[in-house]
């Protein structure tokens, strides 16, 4: 049997569409090879995962000469220098006053851990999240999961969970235009805690830029009014940047790029450029509201993966990935809406840094989702050597999120493909 029966008959995989009909051999850099030599340029990152490119090199240096040393001795049993090192260095660079983290494993590991994390320092047990949100696929992570897709069958969900409309300006839930709306997707939040709460909210919790739910921009001001009505509701800000952390949307988190200071801050995807590992960070009070018991991983701050996670951050500061996430992301970002004079399958063009969405719509009045469109032009793209990501909330958004170390030329070659793909719709 070869790999792809061997996935039929032993791999669960009934709940995907698909697995793409790639057996992935070798990878570097934003380059993937399969079995057959055939080469792909990644835009998808391992749904934007290596940040820092595949098997980059100092990231497995550190890795191999970590599990030299020591592979697993529980690093909330003993203590354990590169669990340490990361958990250092990740209060230097995350906003404000986030200090202390939990690690685990992945990302919904650690969504769970902070929503407990938040329940236990307030007293409160009802969370806030967003319509369009992906949070996890665990019961608690499901149940503050707003993209209703992802939760068929799963429920009755996690009770005291309640949702806001996304700040999703292309389909407006209040069908108004920005700025004009003066942030009414933001200002509803002050609705939704009196109408929809019992006045015992712990938490309200979104990601910077949605990923699963169609790469979902908000205004440059949503975050400092959601950040207002917060704070006189003594609610805390829970922001999730599994997906659009470490350098993705051109600073090293998203929330950066608004101005306000979270609450606790979970990662995981890009931490560790491809090791398993996820995080949670909160100021010292707040992380000090766990007492003895309250929560712990077997895995979580494994030395390897902490290892590969110091090593990744240092290259992406070193080499200013970061920076470069910016520069190309803008670049690509200008390039794709002209191609959208060119093409009026393109609804939108949205995203930050390397973190990019294109809407595909049947027609630009009715915005109907142009769902089987989207799905030709990512077959026409892996047929041509590009691997691209397929998602929203209407499964309708072209996903751009490669390896940050992605060269001009790359990007050149995938514009190219794009450009056919469109054409030949
Ligand atoms: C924003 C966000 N949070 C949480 C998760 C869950 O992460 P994991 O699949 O590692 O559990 C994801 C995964 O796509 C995500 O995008």
């Amino acid at each position: 049997m070869n790999t792809i029966e061997k996935y039929k008959k032993f791999v669960n995989t009934s709940m995907v569409a698909r697995v793409e009909p790639v057996v992935i051999n070798k990878a570097k850099g934003a380059t993937v090879t399969d079995m057959n030599g055939k080469q792909y340029i990644d835009c998808f990152a391992g749904i934007s995962v290596v940040n820092a490119g595949h098997c980059n090199e100092k990231v497995i240096e550190a890795a191999k000469a970590q599990m030299d040393k020591l592979v697993h001795c529980c690093s909330y049993v003993y203590y354990c220098q590169p669990t340490a090192d990361l958990a250092e260095k990740l209060a230097s660079i995350t906003p404000g006053r986030l200090q202390k983290t939990f690690f685990g494993n992945g990302g919904a590991e650690a969504i769970e851990g902070a929503l407990r994390l938040a329940k236990q320092f307030t007293g409160k047990t009802e969370f806030i999240a967003l319509q369009a949100s992906f949070h996890g696929r665990s019961y608690a992570t499901l149940s503050v999961t707003g993209n209703v897709a992802r939760k068929r069958k799963g429920g009755p969900y996690m009770a005291g969970c309640t949702f806001l409309p996304t700040p999703y300006c292309y389909r407006c839930f209040f069908e108004l235009k920005y700025p004009q709306c003066h942030l009414r997707c933001a200002r509803a939040l002050e609705d939704i805690i009196r109408f929809n709460t019992y006045d015992s909210v712990a938490a309200f919790m979104a990601e910077p830029v949605q990923g699963e739910g169609g790469i979902i921009v908000p205004p440059d001001d949503y975050f400092v009014e959601i950040g207002r009505i917060l704070k006189k509701h003594g609610i805390l800000l829970l922001i999730d940047e599994v997906q659009s952390g470490f350098g993705r949307t051109g600073k090293m988190f998203a929330i950066e790029h608004y101005g306000v200071e979270p609450d606790i801050m979970t990662m995981a995807k890009g931490i560790a450029d491809g090791f398993p590992l996820s995080a949670f960070i909160a100021r010292e009070e707040i992380a000090d509201a766990f007492k003895p018991g309250d929560h712990l991983s077997t895995f979580g701050g494994n030395p390897v993966s902490c290892a590969a996670a110091v090593a990744n951050i240092a290259y992406l500061e070193e080499e200013k990935v970061v920076e470069g996430a910016a520069r190309k992301g803008g670049w690509l970002k200008d390039k794709l809406e002209q191609m959208k004079n060119k093409y009026d399958k393109i609804g939108e063009v949205r995203g930050k840094g390397l973190m990019i969405g294109i809407e595909l719509v049947s027609d630009r009045s009715s915005k109907a989702p142009a769902v089987e469109e989207a799905k030709k032009v990512r077959d026409f793209c892996l047929g041509e050597g590009l691997l691209i990501g397929l998602g929203g909330v209407f499964n309708n958004v072209l996903r751009i999120q490669p390896p940050l170390v992605i060269t001009q030329d790359q990007l050149e070659q995938a514009l190219s493909v794009l450009d056919r793909s469109f054409a030949s719709l």
